[in-house]
């Protein structure tokens, strides 16, 4: 078994967003492109130390830091994959808004929920998750890149609130318009189809 190095996704068509300007993007591409070659370089040198069967305390301290790697990679895909340039309206009859719908009681329910959980202090990632067992949306928090993942659950619509994300176009203190930014700019058929 050997492993299999990732490849940077090509995110070139996602200029002439609304709000979120194209240096504001350009510069969170160059941080994701950092994560996917740190991703790589970790589980390099982990196949590497286990091969030479060595599972000391710096074999053990780079797997506890596999899922902030790893999943710094990967969310930023979710989060560039679910954004387009060309964005619609999230529409009433779209799957997806019919599954929060069920959940939250009606749309606005659900966006009341994922803003303000959004707007929570600190970095990380708000996640609607939909759990397969019984096919319900969960808005959760997710601390930096690895903390409170619901398992086995999918990650439907994914946003970033790290600073990072808006620090180029935004002030500190304007997450909020960043937040209707990114709501402006979601790809609700790409989401849609995340759908189980
Ligand atoms: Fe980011």
């Amino acid at each position: 078994m050997a492993f299999q190095k990732y490849t940077a996704k090509d995110y070139s068509k996602l200029r002439g967003l609304q709000g979120i300007t194209d240096e504001q993007v350009e510069v969170h591409l160059t941080l994701y492109n950092g994560y996917v070659n740190r991703t790589n370089a970790l589980q390099e040198r982990l196949f590497s130390m286990a091969g030479a069967g060595t599972f000391d305390n710096a074999y053990q301290e780079l797997k506890r830091r596999n899922g902030w790697e790893w999943n710094g990679m990967r969310l930023h895909e979710f989060y560039f994959d679910n954004l387009t340039p060309s964005a619609k309206p999230l529409a009433q009859d779209n799957a997806f808004a019919q599954a929060v719908a069920g959940t939250y009681g009606s749309l606005d329910g659900w966006k009341n929920d994922f803003m303000n959980t959004a707007k929570m202090p600190g970095v990380g990632w708000i996640i609607a998750y939909q759990d397969p067992v019984n096919g319900q949306i969960l808005n959760c928090w997710i601390n930096q890149h690895e903390v409170s993942h619901l398992s086995g659950a999918r990650p439907i619509l994914v946003l970033d609130v790290w600073e990072h994300a808006f620090s180029v176009y935004r002030k500190p203190t304007e997450r909020a318009k960043y937040l209707d930014d990114f709501m402006a700019n979601v790809d609700w058929n790409v989401v849609a189809k995340r759908l189980g």
